[in-house]
C-alpha cells in the first residue's frame, strides 16, 4: 500500500478537520495549540508535504527553506502575508487561502465594532459594571448617529461590499475608495460611489479599513490621513495591523482628534500599544472577524480541500501564487 504523504496541521483545529485530512494524509496535528514559530514550524515541517497553516504561522524564506520536500502551504484565513509568497514560488511550492468564506462573518464584525464605537458600547457598560450609574441623566454617553450617516469603506473587494450591503437599512450614504471603481451592478447593489482616497478621509462619518496587508498598504492611515478626518468620525480596522498606525491613532484619539475607534486588528499582534488600554474612545477585539463556529468551520475545510487538491496533483481551488501551476 502507497504511504500516504505527512502534513503538518500548525495550530489546533477541530477535530472533524482532523479526521478528514487523516483520511488522506499522515497528519501531525498541534492540537495543544503550541505557537510554533518559525524554529518550531523548521523543525515540524523537515519531513512534510504540506502544511495548513493560520495567520500567526511566520511561513519565513528560512522555512521554506527548511522544508525540502514542501508542496503546499495552505492557509486557514483570507489574508496571507504571513507567507513569504515570493521564496514559496521560487521554490515551486504552492500557497492557498480561503477567499468566501469569511466575508458576511467578518462584514458583521466591522458592524459590530462601528455601532459600539458609535454608542459607547463598551464604555459605557465598564461604567457601568464599576457601579458609576447613579440614574438617567440626559447628557450621559452621547454618542453619534449611525443612520444617514456616511460609511466611507477603504478596499471594496468581498468584504467591504459587505459591509457596505448592511448599510442599506440604516439609510446611509455609501462612498468607497479602491484602485479602481467596481462594475456598475456592484456599485448599484451597495449604493455606493467611487471617491479618491481625501475625499473619503475628509467626509466619512465612519470609515471601515478593509484592506490587505502588504509593504504597500503599510501606514495607508498615519497621522496626516487621520489629519483629514472629522474629529467627529470614527475609524474601524477588520483588515490587518500595520495598515493603521498605531501610535498615530492613539494620538489622535488622545487628543479628540477622531471621536473613536473600532479595532480588531493590531500592529505587531498579539501585543498592543499599551496607549489603547488608557483611552475609553476605541473597542478592541482579538483578530475575531472570521470567528463564528460555522465560518471558521468552513475556513478550516476550504483549507483542508485545497490542501487535498495539491497534494493529489490537481489544482488547488485557492491558490494564490499561480505562476506554480504549469
Ligand atoms: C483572515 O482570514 O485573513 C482573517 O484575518 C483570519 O481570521
Amino acid at each position: 500500500m502507497a504511504t500516504k504523504p505527512r502534513i503538518l496541521v500548525s495550530r489546533q483545529v477541530f477535530p472533524e478537520v482532523i479526521e478528514r485530512l487523516r483520511g488522506h494524509f499522515e497528519v501531525d496535528d498541534n492540537q495543544a495549540d503550541v505557537v510554533l514559530g518559525v524554529e518550531g514550524l523548521k523543525a515540524r515541517l523537515a519531513d512534510k508535504a504540506g502544511v495548513m497553516t493560520a495567520v500567526s504561522d511566520p511561513v519565513t524564506a528560512e522555512v521554506i527553506g527548511a522544508a525540502p520536500g514542501l508542496k503546499a502551504v495552505c492557509n486557514f484565513a483570507v489574508g496571507y502575508n504571513n507567507i513569504d509568497l515570493g521564496a514559496c514560488s521560487k521554490a515551486g511550492v504552492m500557497a492557498t487561502n480561503t477567499p468566501g468564506v469569511l466575508d458576511d462573518t467578518t462584514a458583521d464584525l466591522a458592524w459590530a465594532l462601528l455601532m459600539a464605537s458609535a454608542r459607547h458600547i463598551q464604555a459605557s457598560e465598564h461604567w457601568l459594571r464599576a457601579g458609576k450609574w447613579q440614574g438617567f441623566k440626559m447628557t450621559d454617553w452621547l454618542g453619534a448617529d449611525v443612520h444617514h450617516a456616511t460609511l466611507g469603506i477603504l478596499g471594496m473587494g468581498r468584504i467591504g461590499q459587505a459591509v457596505a450591503r448592511r448599510s442599506l437599512g440604516f439609510d446611509m450614504k455609501v462612498i468607497y475608495h479602491n484602485r479602481s471603481p467596481l462594475p456598475q451592478d456592484k456599485e448599484a447593489a451597495c449604493r455606493a460611489t467611487w471617491v479618491d482616497k481625501e475625499t473619503l478621509l475628509r467626509e466619512a462619518d465612519f470609515l471601515v479599513l478593509v484592506l490587505p496587508y502588504s509593504p504597500a498598504t503599510h501606514h495607508v492611515i498615519g497621522a496626516a490621513e487621520l489629519a483629514l478626518m472629522k474629529p467627529t468620525a470614527h475609524l474601524i480596522n477588520i483588515a490587518r495591523g500595520g495598515i493603521v498606525d498605531d501610535a498615530a491613532l492613539i494620538s489622535a484619539l488622545r487628543q479628540r482628534r477622531l471621536s473613536g475607534a473600532g479595532l480588531d486588528v493590531f500592529e505587531g499582534e498579539p501585543k498592543l500599544n499599551p496607549g489603547f488600554l488608557e483611552l475609553d474612545n476605541v473597542t478592541l477585539t482579538p483578530h475575531i472577524g472570521s470567528s463564528s463556529r460555522a465560518t471558521r468551520m468552513a475556513m478550516a475545510m476550504t483549507a483542508a480541500d485545497n490542501l487535498i487538491a495539491a497534494l493529489s496533483g490537481r489544482r488547488p481551488p485557492n491558490l494564490v501564487n499561480t505562476e506554480v501551476w504549469q
